[in-house]
């Protein structure tokens, strides 16, 4: 593919272009994300920090094309492997879980209850991979199972979700979101409901992962401690806006806003949950 701006590799995985959107909610409308701008690039990791209600979800939802059709208003462009999702409702359909895929918040409820793991993955293997056989999807499965560091995954395959942790099923959510091969995941915060350690291990795996396969990830956080930990650009986001952007250690090291410097204040350094000092190895510097 080429375009007249320069060469495929060069153009962000994820290209987002004073994105606007409304929601209508019962009290009216609501402006939840009011012009922003970014990009994630190959191997990237961008997060969008901010307090709660400051738009991070609406925006990652706007990105995947998730908000309910009728009751969100979007304008400005979101491109994603080059198409736009806001101008072609149906580009997002068909990036969704094959280009870009989401690792829910909450590992504890995004299950269903009454399915094996190993249906749920495979059945999410088969939709984005229809000429698999049942057998092939299962193979594919216990390999991702592996990836995502589930020991004994031929065993893990016929469990229900009550028998795993959350840490658990949380890797187990990074593996669905995985069964697309896609080149870009966005993580609505994916550690918040874990505890400390298991917090630090989830994250670790995800940064592993994109090492390995320089997958381009869209965090949402608000945490600055997990975020200076996995970033390499924060946008500081508030009331619909970015308030402040770069590189993740300038960020956190030098914030030029008071709201930056209010969040670093108010948000616990990672690390500095568990008294004994083991919450987050490698977090320390
Ligand atoms: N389903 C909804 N109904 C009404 N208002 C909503 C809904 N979802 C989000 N909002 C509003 O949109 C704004 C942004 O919310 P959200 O994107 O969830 O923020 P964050 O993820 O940063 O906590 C908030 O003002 C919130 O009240
Ligand atoms: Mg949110």
């Amino acid at each position: 593919m080429t375009s007249p701006e320069g060469s495929a590799s060069m153009t962000p995985l994820l290209d987002v272009r004073d994105l606007q959107i409304e929601l209508v909610t019962a009290h009216g409308v609501v402006r939840a994300v009011d012009g922003v701008s970014f990009t994630v690039g190959r191997g990237e990791t961008v997060t969008l920090i901010g307090e709660s209600g400051s738009g991070k979800s609406t925006t990652a939802m706007g990105v995947l094309g998730l908000l309910p059709e009728g009751l969100a208003v979007l304008s400005g462009s979101v491109r994603i492997g080059g198409r736009d999702v806001v101008a072609d409702p149906g580009a997002a359909r068909a990036v969704r879980g094959r280009t870009v895929s989401l690792i829910p918040q909450d590992p504890m409820t995004a299950l269903s209850p009454v399915h094996t793991v190993g249906r749920q993955l495979g059945d999410a293997i088969r939709l984005r991979h229809p000429g698999l056989s049942r057998a092939q999807a299962r193979d594919k499965g216990i390999d991702l199972l592996g990836q995502v560091r589930i020991t004994r995954p031929e065993t893990r395959w016929k469990a229900y979700p009550h028998q795993f942790s959350g840490g658990m099923l949380q890797r187990i959510l990074i593996a669905i979101a995985l069964a697309g091969d896609p080149e870009l995941l966005v993580a609505d915060e994916p550690t918040s409901a874990l505890d400390a350690t298991v917090q630090a291990s989830v994250l670790d795996l995800l940064m592993e992962l994109q090492e390995r396969t320089g997958i381009g990830m869209l965090m949402i956080t608000h945490d600055l401690g997990v975020a200076r930990l996995v970033s390499d650009r924060i946008h500081v986001m508030k009331d619909g806006r970015f308030v402040e952007s770069g590189p993740a250690e300038r960020i956190v090291d030098k914030p030029a806003e008071p709201y930056t410097r209010a969040l670093l204040a108010a948000v616990p350094r990672l690390g500095a949950w568990d008294e004994d000092e083991t919450a987050v190895p490698g977090a320390a510097t």
